[in-house]
């Protein structure tokens, strides 16, 4: 479907003597004429994806705090309000949402790799497993704390890239009437937003229901019901139980008929889409030789994983974007992988005083414009997706 050329780990965030040992990969999708699941051509170790050093923090934004703040009260309020409830959480990440679940005082267990990170989690009293979900894992907690009325995901599901081993152990874990839920980045989304920089190592799969559902049933599961979540620019939030336990709500057949509407599993709309990301690469690129040319100054603003995928396919290197400032404490002083862009704090930005800025964050646009009235008023913006546009 598209190619994205040679690219890094994405959450890799380097330090400048470790260039030469830099782990690359060809970063390409592909769709599976089976199953219609879209995952990447070549999948990178996910002991290179998830270590020690593994800078992403969850709670990095005021929004996604409120969000999981708000689906673990809903999921206490339902699937967690009978005897003595147990939740699951795959890759927890620094505790954003089991927080509100300890504080709660119902049982619960994440389950992440990444130590630095879940040493956060501790902090906020939150229970951490650190391993990678899979069927011996689950067989191991089901022996100690029993099955789980819920297992919960959030960006993490469409991360693993051995569904065989994630699905059979959710089976082991997950009781009779449990439910398995996961809200994860959406092709349709990424489709229609031109967000190709959502493409990265981390996202193995790019979930459609149509895929997801044909995932649930090969694994003797049915998905029963989808909703929307307002992070990462729009995502998808499915529901799986045991077959037959649920009547499955009317939105799963109304977002099935929209992707076929949309044609989501259709080679044309693949091209389409691949000929728009080259666009927006040239279109891109163009403009910010241009500033170059004319002397003005850019700065990157937020440094996601996005930033890898979008600066590394278009070749924006530090001699057009010199450095992108970050609130995250861990990536700054650090490079950007594959880029080298060199990311600093938030107050480089003000004391740079760019006549532009290139949005890598722009998920985050509402809270980052808020915050950056003042260089709203005398500088502009670059923003590159769905096209390429300053403003
Ligand atoms: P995410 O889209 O994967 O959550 O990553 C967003 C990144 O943007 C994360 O590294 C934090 C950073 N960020 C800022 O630097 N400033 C901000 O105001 C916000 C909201 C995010």
């Amino acid at each position: 479907m598209l190619d994205l050329g040679r690219q890094p780990s994405a959450n890799r965030f380097l330090a400048r003597a470790d260039i030469a040992r830099e782990f690359m990969f060809r970063l390409a999708i592909g769709m599976c004429h089976s199953c219609t699941m879209v995952q990447l051509i070549e999948d990178v170790p996910e002991e290179i994806r998830y270590h020690d050093g593994y800078r992403y923090r969850a709670s990095g934004s005021a929004t996604h705090r409120r969000h999981f703040a708000r689906v673990a009260r809903e999921l206490l309020a339902t699937e967690l309000a009978g005897p003595n409830p147990f939740i699951v959480e795959i890759g927890c990440n620094d505790g954003v949402m089991l927080e509100t679940i300890a504080r709660a005082g119902v049982r619960h267990l994440g389950v992440d790799p990444a130590k630095e990170v879940t040493e956060l989690a501790r902090e906020r009293g939150v229970n951490v497993l650190d391993a990678f979900f899979g069927d011996s894992v689950a067989e191991g907690i089901r022996a100690e704390h029993g099955s789980a009325d819920v297992i919960f995901g959030a960006n993490t599901v469409c991360h693993i890239a051995y569904q065989d081993s994630l699905l059979r152990g959710v089976d082991t874990l997950l009781g009779p009437d449990g439910v398995f839920v996961f809200e994860e980045p959406y092709l349709g989304t990424v489709i229609s937003q031109m967000a190709f920089d959502q493409i990265y190592d981390e996202h193995v799969y790019y979930f459609t229901a149509r895929s997801v559902q044909q995932m649930a049933q090969r694994y003797g599961f049915e998905l029963v019901d989808v909703g929307r979540s307002p992070l990462h620019g729009g995502e998808i939030r499915y529901t799986l139980t045991r077959p037959g336990r649920r009547r499955p709500s009317p939105a799963v057949g109304e977002l099935l008929a929209d992707e076929r509407h949309r044609g989501l599993a259709d080679p044309v709309t693949f091209q389409r889409f691949a000929d728009a990301v080259a666009k927006i690469r040239d279109d891109l690129l163009t403009l910010l030789r241009d500033l170059r040319d004319r002397g003005s100054t850019v700065v990157g603003y937020g440094a996601p994983g996005k930033t890898a995928t979008v600066t590394n396919y278009c070749g924006i290197g530090p001699e057009l974007v010199p450095f992108v400032v970050d609130s995250t404490p861990a990536k700054q002083g650090l490079l950007v992988p594959g880029s080298h862009l060199p990311v600093r704090p938030p107050q480089a930005f003000t004391t740079a005083n760019p006549d532009y800025a290139l949005l890598f964050a722009w998920n985050h646009a509402d809270e980052i414009m808020a915050k950056e009235q003042a260089f709203s008023r005398r500088g502009k913006w670059i923003r590159y997706v769905p096209d390429v546009r300053v403003g």
